[in-house]
């Protein structure tokens, strides 16, 4: 089959996809976006529970070009998103190329293209495109991961990753396990307590708790002062505002919580209601799981406690290493980009990864703007 030419292939039609799609576009670049799924924006159409909201004020959560409406408050809810991602992709002309999952991604030597092999999720049938650029953008979430549990598989209830988790509604009165004390995990045990399930969550590591406020005040003083003295700040506030939650079976990590996030990508937690609950006991927090066997659940303390469902939200694995060949030194075997900021978003041979730098939002709109710059150069 002859492949389909393209100045442009975009891997991922998720916000960074759509962003880098919009920045092409205003500088008249033809492009394609491949995108496995039936829809844009999968992970906040399909993938994300009902109650989300952005977790960062909207003012580092725009997308580049086209401003979030005024009257938007400042924690975005997931439907208000969902909105405006439908206005800017029609606003733009998007259309991406749906149920095309790409395997493979090489750069041709001899005609000095990128040529990709996409599976047409549809036919099954493998369809080949071609071009002189290619953007991966297939995001810091793609692949949902459960990590391997001694005796899950014997597990009678249900078993879900945290993508697949809408609201508590069915879980009225059920016991439910949520592993992670991630973001997402936080606050699907705080929607499962308000539903009235009977809740427990996985804590396996010390953590940062701080809230919103805190957060916001951060990222403003981050503009005039030491980073080091903005991290103290949030423990000092942290300490005040929720004591020390030790005897809950959360603890303190030594090092501050943005050197934790630079250092090791881990993100403080920010708290929405869920420490209040731990504290009132509507929800209980347990080490580590030893194993599970039937229905009941062993943890590493040796207790054990019967669950009806187990919610994993325990994050994600990126597979990009798998088809793109040979942009080993632009993206680790992690998926996520090698080089430092602000230099990690161009590779050789008209290749970019785009939304690969664990800077949200606010970093995959900057990167979709240079690489349209840079390809707009460059032709
Ligand atoms: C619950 C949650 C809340 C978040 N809140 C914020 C926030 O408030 N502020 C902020 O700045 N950031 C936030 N983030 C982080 C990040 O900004 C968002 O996840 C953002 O939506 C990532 O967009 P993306 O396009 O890079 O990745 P994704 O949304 O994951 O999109 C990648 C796309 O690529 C597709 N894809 C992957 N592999 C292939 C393949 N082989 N072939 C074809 N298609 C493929 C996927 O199907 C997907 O559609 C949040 C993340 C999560 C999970
Ligand atoms: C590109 O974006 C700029 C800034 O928003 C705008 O002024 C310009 O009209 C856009 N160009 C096109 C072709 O849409
Ligand atoms: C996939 O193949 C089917 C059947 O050949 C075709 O109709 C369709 O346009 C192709 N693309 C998608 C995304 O389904
Ligand atoms: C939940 O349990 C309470 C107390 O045992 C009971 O009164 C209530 O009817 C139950 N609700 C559901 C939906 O099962
Ligand atoms: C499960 O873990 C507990 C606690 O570590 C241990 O005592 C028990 O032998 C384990 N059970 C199985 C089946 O491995």
């Amino acid at each position: 089959m002859e492949a389909q030419e393209a100045v442009v292939i975009v891997v991922g039609a998720g916000t960074t996809g759509i962003a880098t799609a919009a920045c092409l576009k205003n500088l008249s670049i033809p492009y394609i976006i491949l995108e496995r799924e039936d829809c844009f924006a999968s992970l906040w159409k399909k993938y994300s529970y009902d109650r989300l909201h952005l977790h960062l004020a909207k003012q580092y959560c725009e997308l580049p070009l086209m401003p979030f409406p005024t009257i938007f408050p400042r924690y975005v809810s997931r439907t208000e998103f969902i909105q405006f991602l439908d206005d800017y992709v029609s606003h733009f002309q998007i259309s991406p190329l749906y149920g095309r999952f790409v395997e493979s991604a090489v750069y041709a030597e001899d005609s000095k293209k990128w040529c990709v092999q996409a599976r047409n999720l549809s036919s099954d049938e493998k369809e080949e495109y071609s071009g002189r650029y290619l953007v991966v953008a297939t995001g810091e979430t793609s692949d949902p991961f459960i990590p391997e549990v001694e005796g899950l598989n014997t597990f009678t209830g249900e078993v879900i990753h945290s993508t697949g988790y809408k609201n508590g509604e069915k879980y009225r009165n059920r016991s439910v396990l949520v592993v992670g004390s991630g973001n997402s995990g936080m606050e699907i045990a705080l929607d499962l307590a308000n539903y009235g399930a009977k809740t427990s969550i996985v804590v396996r590591s010390p953590l940062h708790v701080i809230s919103r406020g805190m957060m916001y005040m951060a990222s403003i003083l981050l503009r005039y002062i030491p980073y080091k003295m903005v991290e103290s700040l949030l423990v000092l506030l942290s300490r005040l505002v929720y004591g020390d939650l030790s005897k809950y079976g959360i603890e303190r990590p030594q090092e501050g919580p943005l050197t934790m996030k630079v250092k090791y990508a881990k993100y403080p937690v920010i708290d929405l209601g869920t420490t209040k609950k731990i504290k009132s006991g509507q929800i209980q927090v347990l080490p580590a799981i030893a194993n599970v066997s039937s229905n009941v659940v062993v943890f590493v303390n040796g207790k054990s406690h019967p669950f009806d469902t187990i919610i994993f939200a325990t994050g994600f694995k990126r597979s990009t290493h798998k088809w793109l060949k040979g942009g080993d030194y632009l993206l680790g075997d992690d998926g996520i980009a090698k080089q430092s900021f602000p230099n990690h978003w161009k590779g050789e041979k008209g290749l970019y990864c785009a939304g690969l730098s664990r800077r949200g939002f606010y970093g995959a709109a900057i990167d979709a703007q240079n690489i349209a710059k840079d390809i707009k150069m460059l032709l």
